[in-house]
């Protein structure tokens, strides 16, 4: 999990989606790819920064193990703007694609 964040932070920036709504997805859903977050409100589908994010929170409620970086929700959200500030305008279809891939 990602150090700091709040259950109702933000993960996905594009479509609003938070923490809690990531981890209740998951634990409702049971979702077999990572890829399948995206059913919860579009999670990973807009600018594709928090789909790293979002296969860790997969891979983490695989396996017990959790590894956290140790980013504070500030820190990942500034990270997320230097992420969209070096893509300079990729296509939004490339971000589906991205997002659908693991
Ligand atoms: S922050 Fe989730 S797709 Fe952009």
């Amino acid at each position: 999990m990602i150090a700091g964040m709040e259950l109702d932070d933000q993960v996905c920036y594009c479509f609003h989606v938070s923490k809690r709504k990531i981890l209740n997805y998951i634990r409702l859903h049971h979702p077999r790819r990572a890829s399948q977050i995206s059913e919860c409100g579009g999670a990973g589908t807009g600018c594709g920064w928090c789909v790293p994010y979002l296969q860790r929170y997969f891979r983490e409620s695989q396996q017990e193990q959790i590894s956290e970086p140790e980013l504070t929700p500030a820190e990942y959200e500034a990270k997320r703007a230097e992420y969209i500030k070096a893509r300079k305008g990729q296509s939004s279809s490339e971000d589906e694609e991205t997002a659908a891939s693991e």
